[in-house]
């Protein structure tokens, strides 16, 4: 068993530092925000993610938290880069974190791997390398390990991952890393630097491209009168197909997709190549989100201003607290910005969207948020939203109008309580 660092303890890196002690390694985690450090160490989790709280506290005594650069690389043979890798103003990938963990890295003669996680852009290993070698840092080597962990499901993604992609230039180097995983139910693929950096970025690429496509097959069938969900059924059997990633709705977001396509589009277009699938693919997203404004005023009429519009759920999907690019933020400063008085509830991710949007205006409860609204729009399908007591939902809205934005509700039964129902796709 070997001895980890990792850099960086968010979603990437505390999963992998929680699954990566659960398999046996010893680990320690680093990062540069000091109060995440002290919660950790005082057993508390800064995201909420299924199970990882449990995994972290199952494994105590193989994970350490610091924010001291030396406890952290003390005997680590190998050091997980899981910094994160935001879009800048122009869409590219912001490695200022990547380079900030590079310059801190022990100037010692210890032989170590230096593995990134974080999404980065093709080239940017190469890079990496360059610079290790011009400071002298032999005895530093290099891996790409890109991580494709769903939000939600990451402890089980990470566990029985599809497969483990592991690129490395120097021979060897990609065999010591997969090592590492021995224990994970997953096959491993190990290739070149370059081909791993851009195995993630097609892939979440590809998957946007699916929701893209069927969200514009769902405008098509809100038109003609097709089912979106039926016709995704009967594609879905189709085994060149496959079902998963047509679910139709309104759009993708969270702290990956969306700047990865972009960062695609741009890793393409820095090296003169025009990635026109790619544009579409961003637009139609970005409308997709706006139909909504749309649906509701075929409701309520062409002036929203002054109605009561409550967004049920606010994290990007269901099982995270994470907000990032969420479908809801767009929703409620566009309502907002027609005049609309937006409230909203999500059952974990009311702290991130308050600190976001401060003037945005929070329930404590699904119901409190529907009491005396005009429509509701259901954004994130959170189970509970599922199991609410729509019924009594019925009693306490203003107006019947419900927006189900996920395909994720029984419309049926809606339509039967007395309810307006329109998903996306569908006949309403
Ligand atoms: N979140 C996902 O679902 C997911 C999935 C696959 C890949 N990724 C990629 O993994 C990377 C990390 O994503 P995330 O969602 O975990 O990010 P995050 O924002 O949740 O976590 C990043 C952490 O790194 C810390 N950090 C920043 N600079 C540091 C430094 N120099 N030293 C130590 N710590 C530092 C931050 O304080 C933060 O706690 C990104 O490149 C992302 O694209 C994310």
């Amino acid at each position: 068993m070997s001895r980890l660092a990792v850099i960086g303890a968010g979603y990437v890196g505390l999963v992998t530092a929680a699954c990566m002690a659960h398999i046996g390694h010893d680990v320690v985690a680093l990062d540069v925000n000091r109060s995440k450090v002290e919660l950790l160490q005082a057993g508390g989790v800064p995201i909420y993610e299924p199970g990882l709280a449990e995994l972290i506290a199952a494994h105590r005594d193989r994970i350490a938290f610091t924010s001291d650069l030396g406890s952290a690389y003390a005997g680590a043979k190998f050091v997980f880069l899981c910094v994160d890798t935001p879009p800048t103003y122009s869409g590219d990938a912001d490695l200022s974190r990547i380079w900030q963990a590079l310059d801190r890295l022990p100037v010692d003669e210890a032989s170590r791997i230096l593995v990134t996680k974080s999404t980065v852009p093709v080239g940017t290993g190469a890079a990496i390398q360059m610079e290790l070698k011009n400071r002298g840092l032999d005895n530093i080597h290099y891996a790409s390990n890109p991580e494709f962990l769903r939000e939600g499901s990451a402890i089980g993604d990470f566990m029985h991952a599809d497969r483990v992609v592991v690129g490395a230039d120097e021979p060897g180097i990609a065999e010591e890393v997969a090592e590492l995983y021995k224990g994970i139910d997953a096959p491993v693929l190990t290739t070149g630097v370059a081909s791993a950096e851009m195995i993630k970025y097609a892939s979440n690429a590809f998957l946007a491209t699916k929701i893209s496509f069927i969200n514009e097959i769902a405008n098509v069938c809100e038109m003609t009168g097709a089912d979106v969900s039926v016709v995704a059924q009967g594609m879905g059997m189709d085994k060149r197909i496959g079902p998963h990633f047509l679910q139709a709705g309104i759009g993708y977001g969270g702290s990956c997709f969306p700047k990865d396509v972009l960062a695609l589009k741009q890793i393409a277009g820095n090296s003169g190549y025009h990635f026109q699938l790619l544009n579409a693919v961003i637009e139609v997203n970005e409308l997709q989100k706006r139909k909504v404004i749309h649906k509701l005023k075929s409701h309520l009429g062409p002036e929203l201003r002054g109605f009561k519009i409550a967004l049920l759920g606010l994290a990007f999907k269901p099982n995270t607290d994470d907000i990032r690019q969420a479908s809801s933020i767009v929703l409620a400063e566009r309502l907002m910005a027609e005049g609309v008085k937006v409230v909203g509830y999500d059952p974990v991710a009311m702290d991130n969207i308050k600190a976001l949007l401060p003037s945005f205006c929070c329930t404590s409860s699904a119901m409190e948020a529907l009491d005396g609204a005009d429509a509701c729009v259901l954004v994130t399908e959170w189970q509970e939203f599922l199991d609410l007591d729509w019924a009594a939902a019925l009693d306490t809205m203003a107006r019947p109008v419900v927006i189900d934005g996920r395909n994720a509700l029984d419309g049926a039964r809606l339509t039967d309580l007395g309810f307006t129902y329109e998903g996306v796709g569908r006949k309403s």
